[in-house]
């Protein structure tokens, strides 16, 4: 039932989330993914103390209620670290399968263009093998 895009990532318990509570090391989940976020503490806009506080925890609720922005959200891909295990996912629609995640359509997109681009050049080297 996990996303395809997604299965070839570390999966981690919340136990092993608990452990990751301080400065050093913290990390967060969020809509059953882990995020490292040590590197964002000292520069969250709302302050460090308060990513401290939910160092090491599911803060999926503290964080959408706290209102973040479309950029907030955004910004909480560059520490993605990899998912929950399976049993320990409470937002399991996210993971439904043949359902791609933003990141896994913009690549498909991209693929797509590449694979057009060298057909397009593919087609233009051989005429231009068969007229000379
Ligand atoms: C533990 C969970 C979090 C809590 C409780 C929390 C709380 C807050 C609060 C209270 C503010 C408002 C600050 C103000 O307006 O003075 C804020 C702003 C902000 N936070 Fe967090 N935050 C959390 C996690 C994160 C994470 C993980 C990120 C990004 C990776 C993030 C990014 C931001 C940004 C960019 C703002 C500026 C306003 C916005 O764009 O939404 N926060 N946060």
């Amino acid at each position: 039932m996990t996303c395809e895009c997604h299965d070839n990532v570390p999966q981690y318990t919340l136990e092993e989330v608990s452990d990751h509570c301080h400065p050093d090391s913290c990390w967060i989940v969020y809509v059953d993914k882990v995020y490292d976020i040590t590197k964002f503490i000292d520069e969250h806009p709302g302050g460090f103390e308060i990513l401290l506080e939910h160092a090491g925890t599911d803060a999926t609720s503290v964080f959408k209620g706290t209102g973040h922005t479309k950029e907030a959200r955004d910004m909480l891909s560059l520490y993605f670290i990899g998912n929950l295990v399976e049993e320990e996912r409470i937002y399991k629609n996210k993971f439904q399968k043949g359902k791609k995640c933003r990141s896994c359509l913009r690549k498909k997109k991209d693929d797509e263009k590449k694979q057009s681009i060298s057909e397009t050049v593919n087609t233009i080297v051989n005429s231009k093998t068969i007229n000379s």
